[in-house]
């Protein structure tokens, strides 16, 4: 089976693409290398023996994705593509529905033009908002986005279904991801955003390699066991399993499905500097700081769904998520 990746050199596809070859996939990617470098394309084929095929296309740019559909035929796309910094997006929403709303109904428009209608597409935890309730199931309701970046992902959402309703040859998959951290065993995959990071494991990490002085902790009363934020952290590489799981789906029904992935575990902020300091034997400065606009006190996901209807499950530990992000720092950052 042949299988585009859009945004296959970022740092969930990147994983997604190792898992997809060494599963015995053939594998297209398309990205833009916004933010992202084509030298992901080395470290893959370091792991798994295969470059994958590559094109260097924009969302944004019907004409230049036209050349990928012409010269592949595809099972299904696995769509990452997309800008994901929430503060950028209340900066700069335009830039943010441009190219997440207007370049997935680009990437769409190519599909059925070119008869591909099976899409996984990169959800978020974010779209429940503040969550009715915890654990997080499916049908918990859609809650209201604090952020541009998290509307995209809930627009995109009743976009896509309503392309399916409008045509019930598409296959759509919905994963809302939790929290993914971690990088691959091998340290050569992994996530390194670029300037100052906003979420915690990259903050972390550049506290851990000195490049930071300390760690803020936003907020230390909200009502959780140690008063700071709650949430469900899953290793990358757990997360691009379930994209493999997901394609059976995709390619054998006509419907729109939507998985939670997640561990259904909920840790603190301190549960994760005290396991990083732990694993890694490394001290992590922090000071407590007044919570951030937007951050709600707990989510975490109930992933039973996921388990019976992909047969996936996350498998591996916090400690695990520490070493292996602590593994890829030392040799990407140091
Ligand atoms: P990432 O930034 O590492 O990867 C996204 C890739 O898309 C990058 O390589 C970037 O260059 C590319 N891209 C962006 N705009 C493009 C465009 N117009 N045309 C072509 N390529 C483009 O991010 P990631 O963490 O790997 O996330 C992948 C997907 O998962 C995104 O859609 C993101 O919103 C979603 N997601 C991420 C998280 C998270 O915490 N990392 C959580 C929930 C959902
Ligand atoms: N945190 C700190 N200090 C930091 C960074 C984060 O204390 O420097 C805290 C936050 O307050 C929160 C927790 O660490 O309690 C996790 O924060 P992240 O920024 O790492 O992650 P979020 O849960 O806020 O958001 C992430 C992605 C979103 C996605 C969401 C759900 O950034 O895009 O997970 O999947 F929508």
């Amino acid at each position: 089976m042949k299988i585009l990746v859009t945004g296959g050199t970022g740092y969930i596809g990147s994983h997604t693409v190792a898992e997809l070859i060494e599963r015995g996939y053939e594998v297209v990617i398309f990205d833009n290398l916004y933010n992202s470098k084509e030298e992901v394309l080395d470290y893959i084929k370091e792991i798994t023996g295969v470059r994958p095929v590559f094109y260097k296309a924009d969302l944004r740019d019907k004409e230049s994705m036209r050349p990928v559909f012409k010269e592949h035929t595809f099972d299904a796309v696995i769509h990452f593509a997309g800008l994901k910094a929430v503060g950028e997006s209340v900066e700069k929403p335009l830039f943010y529905y441009e190219n997440n709303i207007a370049g997935t109904v680009n990437l769409c428009e190519l599909m059925n033009e070119y008869g591909c209608k099976r899409i996984i597409f990169s959800s978020s935890a974010t779209v429940y908002g503040d969550p009715a309730e915890i654990p997080i199931t499916e049908s918990c309701p859609k809650g209201t986005c604090t952020n541009p970046y998290g509307w995209t992902k809930s627009m995109l959402e009743q976009i896509l279904t309503d392309i399916h309703t409008s045509d019930n040859e598409w296959s759509v998959v919905l994963l809302r991801y939790f929290n993914p951290i971690g990088a691959h065993e091998s340290g050569l995959l992994g996530e390194s955003p670029n300037g100052i990071p906003n979420n915690l494991m990259p903050y972390i990490m550049q506290v851990a390699v000195g490049k930071l002085p300390e760690l803020g902790v936003f907020g230390d009363d909200y009502d959780t066991p140690d008063g700071t934020g709650v949430r469900d952290y899953i290793h990358v590489v757990d997360l691009a399993k379930g994209h493999v799981n997901a394609i059976e789906k995709v390619t054998k029904t006509n419907e729109v499905n939507i998985y939670n992935l997640g561990t259904g575990n909920g840790y603190s902020v301190l549960d994760i500097v005290k396991t990083f300091e732990e694993v890694n034997n490394i001290k992590i400065p922090y000071s407590i700081k007044p919570r951030r606009a937007g951050d709600i006190a707990t989510c975490y996901a109930d992933p039973a769904k996921a388990k019976a209807e992909l047969g996936w499950v996350a498998e591996y530990d916090l400690r695990k998520m520490c070493e292996d992000s602590w593994n890829f720092a030392k040799k990407r950052f140091k």
